[in-house]
């Protein structure tokens, strides 16, 4: 018996239930335990789906080392200490990071490695590359408290599903996700999905920006990256710490629809390739910050990729590893590039950084 593809499980529930919204059908593509895109086949690097910093270059997991070894030495040498990072991927850039630590042997005697990861083919991925030291949880909260923490995280608030609205006539509404006529996925408006007759219900105007938007305008809201910056922010103020959030995405208020899937590195209709694809938005760093403000921490400046990384060194450090490996000059003027250049990832990707109220991260001492 052929089993049911994601999408087809998709629909029958559809036509059965009604619409859904954005969040639940992001969620599922990604963790459906059965055909999820993290739960079955992710995919990353050069010959995958998609790219990310640390896999652009051993440059950029070294600095993001020597960021956390100052930040250690200002929490004031802690041992132990929980070194976290969430979302670890193929766990190149906690391997890159805890070679830069070398540097510092009492900062890497005092670190307890813990990775927080929901994806069982990454784990093994992680664990193939990292062997016995790291411990592995599938949520912030097992990793147990009362240790001060440095955390990382690179992409993975671009994991965690926003919902969507839409400036309509009538007011705004929700976008969802139901059957087109053909029978086919197809977004639509909270109310007026085909089982649910035609009126659209407006809703408060859930969008920050000035003015009221213009008609088809679409605004996301991403309650799960407030709740986890608020996740993280209580642990800060309870254990003492910091975590550096980095990810693609927005500084400020910003409409837009952020939705994108990729597959081979190219962006292909979210709606056709439920659990096939990866699937994104864009990181919503005004609210990460201003939720993890709520919590009790100190957070931002947002910077740019490029500003942190630059700020960190990478230029020298590039033109250290072109030094010892002339062969190599060109890739890593090229690698740096990507990571820093305004046109690549330079500009787009940003940099949070949230601290326990007495610390002063390096980077961060602006921090409110
Ligand atoms: C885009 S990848 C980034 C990987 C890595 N940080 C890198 O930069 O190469 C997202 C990572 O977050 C993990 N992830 C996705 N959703 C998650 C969740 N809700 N909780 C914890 N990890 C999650 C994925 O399994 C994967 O390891």
């Amino acid at each position: 018996m052929r089993l049911m593809s994601l999408l087809d499980r998709l629909k029958a529930q559809i036509a059965h239930d009604g619409p859904i919204g954005v969040p639940e059908f992001f969620t599922r593509c990604l963790h459906d335990p059965r055909d999820g895109y993290y739960a079955m086949r992710p995919d990353l690097g050069a010959g995958g789906d998609f790219i990310t910093a640390p896999l652009v270059s051993q440059m950029f997991g070294e600095l993001i080392g020597l960021w956390a070894v100052e930040t250690w030495t200002r929490m004031g040498r802690p041992s132990p200490f929980r070194l976290v990072e969430m979302g670890p991927g193929d766990g190149t850039l906690i391997s890159d990071l805890l070679r830069a630590g070398r540097l510092e042997p009492a900062f890497l005697a005092a670190a307890e490695v813990w990775l927080v990861e929901v994806s069982e083919p990454l784990r093994a991925k992680q664990a193939a590359r990292l062997g016995e030291g790291p411990r592995w949880v599938g949520r912030l909260d097992e990793v147990p408290a009362g240790a001060p923490m440095i955390l990382v995280a690179n992409e993975l608030l671009d994991c965690l599903p926003a919902r969507q609205f839409v400036r309509t006539e009538g007011g705004w509404a929700e976008r969802v996700i139901g059957l087109g006529e053909d029978g086919e996925l197809a977004f639509g408006l909270r109310g007026l999905g085909k089982s649910a007759g035609a009126e659209i219900t407006p809703i408060p105007n859930p969008s920050p920006i000035e003015g009221e938007g213009s008609i088809g305008q679409i605004y996301e809201s991403s309650p799960a990256q407030a709740a986890l910056a608020s996740d993280i922010a209580h642990r800060l103020v309870t254990d003492g710490g910091a975590a550096l959030l980095i990810d693609y995405g927005r500084d400020a208020p910003e409409a837009g629809d952020t939705l994108q899937a990729l597959r081979n590195h190219a962006k292909v209709d979210p709606l056709k390739t439920a659990g096939l694809a990866d699937l994104t938005v864009w990181a919503d760093f005004p609210s990460v910050v201003a939720a993890a403000r709520e919590a009790g921490v100190k957070a931002g400046p947002i910077l740019t990729q490029g500003e942190f990384l630059r700020a960190l060194g990478i230029e020298q450090r590039a033109q250290a590893l072109s030094t010892a490996r002339p062969d190599r000059a060109d890739q890593i003027g090229r690698q740096l590039d990507r990571l820093v250049g305004e046109a690549q990832m330079g500009a787009l990707f940003k940099v949070a950084c949230l601290a326990a109220p007495d610390l002063s991260p390096p980077l961060f001492e602006d921090a409110t």
